[in-house]
């Protein structure tokens, strides 16, 4: 895995041009009290990106997108390709997002050549991969998850400058004050671990590949998932929208790294 943990913060559809950039302007500014050698992502709604560009490129704030095109150009409606995300700065992609996955019918296939897409641009995807409640009654997490994670991966090789991160989030977590246990959380970390040591050479899965865990992660939890193995950051929702509540994950993370 990538040695230094990410705390990325995904703001979904909450904050317009104005709050994402006190927001991040929040973060730069808590920041400086961090001695922190992460990474940090904010990942603002599009319309949001230029601005808050403007506040993080002098900072150690990493600009990431909420979702990016398979498409390079033409005619697709209000479809972005990486390539123009790269050009207002952005680092970072949140792929699959459940929200997505479930509102508007994303699929496997669609997230594989959304990632590729991204790589191919050099941005660093966040593939995010997990089950929903109903999949872990039946018993179905492991294999649902597996099944995601080698989807997401068909036919992608990584270049020494590529990485790719997961985001495991189990979906019954998110947005309900209630994460995983953390021992569960490592044991799903596992399994995508393992594919990623079948799918990528050891060297890659070393220095190009992280995992990170998402569902309800803040401050007070966050330090518990960092003590498993296979849990190197986090994707933060809730605990992300009130700029110093995410400074204080930040802050956790950190002191327990
Ligand atoms: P919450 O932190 O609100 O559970 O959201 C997690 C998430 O979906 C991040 O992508």
């Amino acid at each position: 895995m990538l040695q230094k943990p990410f705390v990325v913060a995904n703001w979904k559809m909450n904050h317009g041009v104005k709050h994402s950039v006190e927001a991040a302007a929040d973060i730069v500014v808590g920041l400086k009290q961090i001695p922190f050698t992460g990474g940090v992502v904010v990942c603002p709604v599009d319309t949001a990106l230029m601005a808050v560009q403007t506040i993080v490129e002098e900072s150690p704030v990493a600009l990431g997108a909420q979702d990016v095109s398979w498409e390079d150009t033409g005619s697709f409606t209000g479809e972005i390709a990486p390539w123009m995300l790269r050009e207002v700065g952005v680092d970072y992609v949140i792929v699959g997002h459940s929200e997505r996955r479930k509102y508007l019918n994303e699929t496997d296939e669609m997230v594989n050549k959304k990632t590729k897409n991204a790589l191919e641009e050099g941005i660093t995807p966040i593939v995010c991969v997990g089950e929903s409640f109903e999949q872990r009654q039946e018993g179905e997490q492991e294999h649902v998850v597996m099944r995601q994670v080698q989807k997401a991966l068909d036919g992608i090789s990584l270049g020494p400058a590529h990485s790719i991160l997961f985001a495991y989030e189990p979906i019954w977590a998110i947005g309900t004050g209630q994460a995983i246990d953390a021992e569960e959380a490592n044991h799903m970390h596992s399994v995508i671990n393992q594919i990623l040591i079948d799918h990528f050479p050891d060297q890659v899965v070393k220095e190009n590949t992280t995992i990170l865990y998402g569902g309800s992660a803040d401050e007070k939890n966050t330090p518990g998932f960092l003590e498993k193995q296979h849990i190197n950051g986090f994707l933060v929702g809730t605990a992300s929208i009130k700029s110093q509540q995410f400074v204080e994950v930040i802050k956790a993370v950190h002191n327990a790294t």
